[in-house]
């Protein structure tokens, strides 16, 4: 089968498209409104644009009757988000949280999470999640959609600090994946969670893109890290 998704529904009896891209990392979201009333969402359309310096992208469905998401206000009126790690072991919490609450209310509350100051901003972290990666926002860029839902509020943001609970790192220091269990986002009602790992090398890579692969981009090259400023 075929179809022009700007054009004509699939033959599918559920759209397929989001069921495409998969698994999808989930960017599980705090942040605080200006008004103090803390807020956490779970973004499936979330990922990592570059890493020196790191810088991460969300992507935010308006609501049906034309509403900008909590995440988005919050992120563009204080400056700052935080993303949690969203784990196997966390999955009814990050479910839970997707809820529309009234503003009084907070998803922490509701999903029985624990709420953790953050270092660089009043967003509380998820002190459940194994990481937590402090964002300073840096700018949106909206797309209209051919519907109310379907139009987007991306938004950017810098990785200002970075934490890792030491009880999820391997005795050589890399993050442990299997102990971790990070949760991810398939199509329809479906998830999954990496149980599974295998390690791959490129044939005749240098050892400067070898090394960047593996996460150590400066050790060799020499270039030093360059941080944006606050
Ligand atoms: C696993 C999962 C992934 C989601 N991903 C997105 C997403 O990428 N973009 C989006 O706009 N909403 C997404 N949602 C819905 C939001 O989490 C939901 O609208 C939430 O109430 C938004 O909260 P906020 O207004 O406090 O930011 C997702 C929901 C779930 C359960």
């Amino acid at each position: 089968m075929k179809y022009d998704p700007a054009i004509e529904a699939s033959a599918l009896p559920y759209s397929p498209f989001k069921s495409c891209t998969v698994p999808r990392p989930i960017g599980w979201l705090s942040s605080i409104s200006a008004d103090g009333i803390d807020n956490l969402a779970p973004y499936s359309q979330w990922q990592n644009l570059t890493f020196d310096p790191p810088m991460v992208m969300f992507a935010a469905n308006q609501y049906p009757d034309g509403r900008r998401k909590d995440t988005v206000i919050n992120a563009e009126e204080t400056g700052w988000f935080v993303w949690n790690m969203a784990t196997y072991d966390l999955r009814e919490a990050v479910n839970i949280s997707a809820m529309a609450l009234p503003p009084e209310q907070s998803e922490f509350d509701i999903a029985g999470v624990t709420r953790r100051s953050a270092d660089l901003s009043s967003v509380p972290m998820v002190a459940e999640s194994p990481v937590h990666f402090e964002c300073r926002y840096l700018s949106t860029h909206r797309f209209i959609g051919n519907s109310k839902v379907g139009t987007i509020d991306v938004v950017f943001a810098a990785v200002e600090r970075i934490h890792i609970d030491d009880a999820f790192l391997t005795a050589d220091g890399r993050l442990d994946i299997l102990r971790i269990r990070p949760l991810a986002r398939l199509g329809y009602h479906d998830y999954t969670s990496v149980t599974e790992t295998f390690a791959m090398h490129v044939p005749n890579a240098s050892p400067e893109a070898d090394d960047g692969l593996e996460g150590q981009p400066a050790r060799r090259s020499g270039v030093p890290s360059m941080r944006p400023p606050h």
